[in-house]
């Protein structure tokens, strides 16, 4: 791991929050242009978009999130037609993936084109593509006129940002622009799928499930580290502790009387002394009593939806212990698992 890039790191800008209005893609365009970074909304979470074939804006990227420069970035752009600029070749499968999911939350691993610059890819052959599907980021791409390196517009480490607030809280004076989306419809980040292979491995999970994957082209493996386990992830980004707010997180296993485990250890914190929050959905609401509680919506999209926002929202309303519902291993719930997981750093009751 090299870049501790925090210190080095100089405030200089005022960071604004901005519409995406024409005039204000036309500013974050020219911004783009000048080797600039410039967040902008995704319908999985807010990226941090520098143009993926400078050098030197990439290298931004990697300062202004403190991101070790061993992680690679997902390149974005808005056309596939547009993919054989960066990638070597695209295999007959991709091909059919990207008919059948993009624009979506799924990002492929091609083998990359010379024109990629290694920061962008971390020195692998290999480059990640996604084409997104939220309008602004659409808009944007293609005013831009050249693919995005975009990783979240978080601070590494931190919950991924899904309002343009976030990326604020995060990432104030550290650069010139966040366009403002609203709020991400997914809520998590895309589904990393390697094709290269005999068969197709996920390497994260994410807002395309492994059910929907496999309908679509039979059996897909899934890399240990996608579902937090294993000593040397596939995809970089998976080895490095994730999504951590400030309070201390504790998730539950999925099971029918899981509120009595969530229950004791809330009553058990609170004689402790500490100020704990449980995460539930809203049809659970009840069981937990006068408790203190953020609710997660009516099903697992809703809860991938609110969860890092929850993340978020606790630490800024002062509690220190988040106790987070369980999911069942199913669709979208699987990708709340793997980054559950990881926020509580695999404290599990
Ligand atoms: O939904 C998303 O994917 C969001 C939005 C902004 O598009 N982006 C995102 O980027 O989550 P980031 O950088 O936070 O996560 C990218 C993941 C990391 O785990 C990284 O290691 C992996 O993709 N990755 C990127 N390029 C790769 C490559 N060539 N081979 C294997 N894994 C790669
Ligand atoms: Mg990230």
């Amino acid at each position: 791991m090299s870049n501790p890039p925090e210190k080095t790191l100089k405030k200089r800008f005022t960071t604004e929050i901005v519409k995406p209005t024409a005039r204000n893609i036309a500013l974050c365009t020219d911004e783009i242009l000048r080797s600039g970074v410039v967040a902008f909304p995704t319908e999985t979470v807010y990226g941090l978009g520098a143009n993926a074939l400078d050098e030197k804006a990439v290298g931004r990227i990697f300062k202004i999130k403190g991101r070790p420069t061993d992680n690679p970035l997902i390149v974005h752009t808005h056309d596939f037609s547009l993919v054989k600029e960066f990638a070597a070749s695209i295999p007959s499968i991709a091909k059919d993936l990207f008919a059948k999911f993009s624009p979506g939350p799924l990002t492929l691993i091609l083998r990359k084109k010379k024109c990629v610059p290694d920061i962008t890819t971390a020195d692998l052959p290999s480059v990640a593509v996604r084409i997104p599907s939220h309008t602004t980021a659409l808009t944007f791409l293609k005013a831009c006129g050249v693919p995005l390196s975009a990783p979240s517009a978080n601070r590494s480490g931190t919950p991924s940002p899904t309002t343009a607030q976030h990326v604020y809280d995060d990432l104030n004076g550290r650069l010139p622009f966040i366009l403002d989306g609203g709020k991400c419809e997914i809520g998590l980040e895309s589904t990393v799928l390697d094709i290269r292979g005999k068969t197709p491995k996920i390497l994260r999970l994410g807002g395309l499930s492994l059910e929907d994957l496999s309908k679509a082209i039979g059996t897909v493996d899934l890399a240990p580290s996608s579902i937090g386990e294993g000593e040397t992830p596939l995809s970089p980004g998976m080895k490095y502790k994730h999504y951590a707010p400030k309070a201390k997180v504790v998730f539950s296993s999925y099971h029918e009387r899981m509120h009595n485990g969530i229950t004791e250890a809330y009553d058990k914190a609170k004689t402790e002394g500490k100020n704990p929050v449980i995460l539930c959905l809203d049809a659970h609401k009840e069981l937990y009593g006068a408790r203190e509680k953020i609710l997660m919506g009516k099903d697992y999209a809703t809860y991938a939806k609110a969860m890092f926002s929850a993340l978020r929202d606790a630490d800024k309303s002062g509690y220190n212990l988040i106790i987070a519902e369980g999911v069942a291993p199913h669709g979208i719930g699987t990708a709340v698992i793997a980054r559950m997981l990881k926020a509580s750093d695999g404290t599990v009751i």
